[in-house]
């Protein structure tokens, strides 16, 4: 494996009832004007808006409120957000939501203390020298965001949507995670988190380092339990325990566990991306359409993991068979899994035709070739998306 340092400091507080346990005390470390960050209003329906104001009013904390943050949150709710932050004299800031609240905060966190515009951080072209620090409460068990340093930022004036990260500013100083905040995520959504979740562990499990036995035992370990789990909270969206199984799941997929001496590959997410900036389809909905293409593409140089995989996590019976059969068999698998909980399978379930292909390839090759395991050059990213039409 690759030499590596692996420092997390995100403080995980985990479990029922936690939000009232620990908010006011982790939030006023860092101040008492807070800037409240959150989405199209799904917390204001499950009472848990009601709970933090409260419990905000109560600890003593002037509160201001950015709402309205999409799903594949935008530039210029960024730019609102820090706006805010700069007219409010704003301390800390405290994400409610899921990956897109929270991937919007780190923006906006990291903008409150800078000059020019936040999307030289996206973009790569700045480098953060200070940031406001900020907490999240997650009610959508699928990113890892809450847990990790990364971020996704779309600006949708030029179609652009690029994954950034820069520790530490954009670590949460905490994220308290309570299984029962997720009950009230629809069924759509419970399954684009288990397919991201799944898809972060494959983007890890997919690389050259060698000497990683157990790094891929870990991954294969998550992807059983989500395999397990998965199914039967789809059928039972009310069941706390097995929210609770996949809300820790979501967290370790991304948090850097499964991430210690080897480099992920992550070319799947970069094609997701340059679709989702032309189409705004959910993030995972893209990857379930893509991931299994990306494997195929790769069946050749990539058997060895894709034969452990068929085996190890689908139960596939090799004997017999030759290692390209096996292969298949075990993406054939993964593709009946996700159709099987309601996901995607084509770009045509979105009504995605070949008219953009060009343009989405281009977008993906943005920074040049990609891709860990292998590099994609535009000829494969074409191949890929044509292979997902
Ligand atoms: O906006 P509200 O009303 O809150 O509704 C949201 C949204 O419509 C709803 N929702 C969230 N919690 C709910 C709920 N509805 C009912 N009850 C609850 N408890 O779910 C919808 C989707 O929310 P969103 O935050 O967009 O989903 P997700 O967590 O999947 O985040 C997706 C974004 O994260 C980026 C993606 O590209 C996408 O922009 N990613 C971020 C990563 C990271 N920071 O590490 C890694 C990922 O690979 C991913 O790229
Ligand atoms: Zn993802």
């Amino acid at each position: 494996m690759d030499n590596f340092i692996f420092h997390n400091p995100v403080r995980l507080i985990f479990g029922e009832g936690q939000v009232k346990e620990h908010l006011v005390d982790q939030l006023k470390e860092y101040g008492k004007k807070v800037l409240l960050v959150y989405g199209g209003g799904s917390i204001k329906k499950n009472g848990l808006y009601d709970e933090v104001v409260q419990l905000l009013e109560d600890g003593g904390f002037s509160v201001s409120e950015l709402s309205g943050v999409e799903p594949n949150p935008r530039l210029s709710t960024v730019h609102r957000g820090v706006d805010i932050c700069k007219n409010d004299d704003i301390e800390v800031i405290l994400a409610v939501g899921g990956g897109s609240v929270i991937d919007c905060t780190k923006a906006i966190a990291a903008g409150a203390k800078y000059d020019g515009d936040v999307w030289d951080f996206v973009t790569k072209k700045a480098f953060p020298e200070d940031a406001l620090p900020f907490g999240t409460i997650l009610t959508l068990a699928a990113t890892g965001s809450e847990m990790n340093a990364g971020s996704v930022i779309t600006n949708w004036e030029t179609h652009e949507k690029y994954g950034w990260g820069m520790p530490p500013y954009t670590f949460p100083k905490f994220s308290i995670l309570d299984p029962r905040n997720t009950l009230s995520v629809p069924k759509n959504h419970t399954v684009y988190g288990i397919v991201d979740m799944m898809s972060h562990v494959f983007e890890q499990y997919f690389h050259q380092q060698m000497n990683t036995p157990l790094q891929e035992h870990m991954c294969e370990a998550v992807l059983k339990t989500v395999i397990e789990a998965g199914p039967e909270l789809i059928e039972n969206l009310d069941d706390v325990k097995l929210r609770e199984t996949i809300l820790y799941s979501g967290t370790i997929a991304l948090n850097g566990m499964l991430q210690m001496g080897v480099r992920g590959d992550w070319a799947s997410h970069n094609i997701e991306h340059a679709v989702s900036a032309v189409y705004d389809i959910p993030h995972a909905g893209g990857l379930a359409i893509l991931f299994p293409q990306w494997m195929r593409h790769h069946k050749e140089s990539g058997e060895r993991k894709l034969v452990n995989l068929a085996v190890r996590v689908w139960g596939v019976d090799p004997a017999g068979k030759s290692g390209q059969e096996v292969a298949e068999e075990g993406i054939r698998k993964l593709e009946e899994f996700w159709s099987s909980l309601g996901a995607p399978s084509r770009l045509a379930d979105y009504d995605i035709d070949d008219s953009q292909l060009d343009l989405m390839a281009d977008k993906a090759m943005a920074n040049g070739p990609f891709g860990n395991f292998n590099k994609l050059e535009k000829a494969d990213v074409l191949a890929i998306l044509k292979a997902s039409l």
